[in-house]
């Protein structure tokens, strides 16, 4: 079983939050400014914010690795879907809302066509570093020219927690990001509180940046 397979079993998801993201609420213009048709969300958990977002545009489409964090999703929101196979993934459709379960690296535009929104908090840093990169590249194979990302990491010393989730500087997102677009620091804010504390850490800092690809 994976890392994030036992996490999920063992309920060890402390990064779900029982509320609508509140910098998505904050920069939700931002992300949507073009008033897409679609918008993408990687590595999306069960999180509140995919039918938040489905309230806003027609259709949302997410990646999840965990059958039962795509399971519970449909369950806890209550929403009829039906199930395919898709690739080496499998899909799960209700009327706005499509999962596909299975690895990101697996997924590929021809199943979900591209898009001029991307949402993504904790995604890049659920990855460890070499994966990091190739999950730029990856990511932006989905992301049409002049579309947007909202994107929101973590900072801190990686010296006192091994992650996930993993810090990931703000030079290091510049390093990934500028050779396709214009990056733009929106917020950062200091959320450093008991659990992560706890953990040995002295400081954590959540960034917020908006992305527009060339
Ligand atoms: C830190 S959580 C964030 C979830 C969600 N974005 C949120 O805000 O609640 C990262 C998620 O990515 C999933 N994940 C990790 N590696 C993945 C991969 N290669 N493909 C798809 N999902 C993956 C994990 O199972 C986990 O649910």
């Amino acid at each position: 079983m994976n890392q994030w397979e036992s996490r999920w079993q063992e309920g060890r998801i402390g990064f779900h939050l029982p509320e609508v993201n509140s910098y998505l609420l904050r920069y939700s213009d931002k992300l949507l400014t073009q008033d897409p048709e679609s918008v993408f969300v990687p590595l999306c958990g069960k999180t509140l914010d995919l039918p938040w977002l489905a309230g806003r545009t027609k259709k949302v489409v997410g990646i999840e690795l965990v059958h039962k964090a795509v399971q519970d999703f449909f369950k806890e929101n209550k929403l009829t879907h039906s199930i395919q196979q898709s690739g080496k993934l499998n899909l799960f459709s209700s009327d706005t809302i499509v999962l596909f379960q299975g690895d990101f690296f697996d997924l590929n535009k021809e199943q979900t066509a591209s898009f001029d929104a991307i949402y993504d908090r904790g995604s890049i840093v659920a990855l460890d570093q070499p994966e990091r990169e190739r999950y730029v590249n990856h990511l932006m194979s989905f992301l049409e020219p002049g579309g947007r990302i909202l994107l929101i990491t973590l900072e801190y010393d990686q010296n006192q927690m091994t992650g996930p989730p993993f810090s990931v500087p703000a030079d290091e997102i510049e390093w990934l990001y500028a050779p396709y677009g214009v990056l733009e620091l929106l917020e950062t804010s200091d959320i450093l509180d008991e659990r992560f504390r706890k953990k040995g850490l002295d400081g954590m800092l959540e960034r917020v940046f908006q992305f527009i690809k060339h």
